[in-house]
C-alpha cells in the first residue's frame, strides 16, 4: 500500500512504549501525543510547495522561501484535540476544520454529527488528524465528506493503525497519503486496536472510569 507511510524513528518507538503503558498518567500521555504528532507532521509536510520571497536580513538582501500552500487542519473530535496544538503550532497560518464523528457501539461504524469548515476549504490542502486508525470507518467517512465539499488534496496523520483498517480505507481513498507511527497487530471484538493504547480520548481527557 504505497499511500501508507509508517514513520520509523527510535525516538518515536521509545515514546510509543511510554504512550501505550497503562500506568502513564494523562498529562504525560498528552505530552507524548503532542511530541509524536510533531514527528508525523514533519514527514507529512515534506512535499509542501514553496515560493520565493525577497527579504532583507540585517546584513543583506536575499531570496528566502515561504509556504505556497493554504492548509486546513481537520481534527476528528474528540481524541484528535490532543494532537491539534502541536500541529497548529507548526503551521500557525492554517485554518481549522472540525469534524465530529461518534462511534456506533453496535456496528462500530462512524456516525457523522458535526462539521465546521472554513469558507475557503475547497482551496486548501486538508490534513486530517486522528490518533487511532482502527477499522478505517471514520477515516473513510471523513475523506468522503471532504471530497464531497470539493477538497482536492487530503493527507491523514494518525498514531496507531491496523492493516485491516488500511485495507478498508484503500478500497475508497488510496489517493490519500496516511502517515502513521505504528501498524499494530489488529482489532479486538469491540474494534479496539491490539495492543493499542486503549481509548485515546479517555486517556487524553482523563475520563477513564
Ligand atoms: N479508538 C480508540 O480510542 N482506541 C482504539 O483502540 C480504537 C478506536
Amino acid at each position: 500500500m504505497k499511500n501508507i507511510h509508517q514513520v520509523k524513528h527510535p525516538l518515536i518507538e521509545h515514546k510509543l512504549g511510554i504512550l501505550r503503558d497503562k500506568e502513564t498518567k494523562p498529562f504525560q500521555f498528552r505530552m507524548l501525543i503532542d511530541e509524536i504528532s510533531t514527528f508525523l507532521l514533519f514527514e507529512a509536510t515534506k512535499d509542501l510547495n514553496l515560493k520565493d520571497k525577497e527579504i532583507s536580513t540585517p546584513m543583506a538582501k536575499t531570496t528566502a522561501k515561504e509556504l505556497d500552500e493554504k492548509i486546513m487542519i481537520c481534527p476528528i473530535l474528540r481524541a484528535a484535540l490532543g494532537m491539534l496544538e502541536s500541529v497548529f503550532k507548526l503551521i500557525p497560518n492554517a485554518s481549522i476544520g472540525f469534524l465530529g464523528f461518534q462511534r456506533d457501539e453496535k456496528t462500530f461504524k462512524a456516525q457523522f454529527y458535526f462539521q465546521k469548515l472554513p469558507k475557503d476549504a475547497k482551496e486548501r490542502l486538508a490534513i486530517i488528524i486522528d490518533p487511532m486508525f482502527a477499522t478505517g470507518s471514520t477515516a473513510i467517512e471523513a475523506c468522503d465528506f471532504l471530497k464531497e465539499q470539493g477538497i482536492k488534496k487530503i493527507k491523514f496523520i494518525s498514531i496507531l493503525g491496523t492493516l485491516e483498517g488500511f485495507k478498508n480505507f484503500n478500497r475508497f481513498h488510496s489517493d490519500v497519503d496516511v502517515f502513521i507511527a505504528s501498524i499494530d497487530k489488529g482489532l479486538d471484538e469491540n474494534a479496539y486496536i491490539i495492543p493499542g493504547l486503549g481509548d485515546a480520548g479517555d486517556r487524553v481527557f482523563n475520563t477513564l472510569e
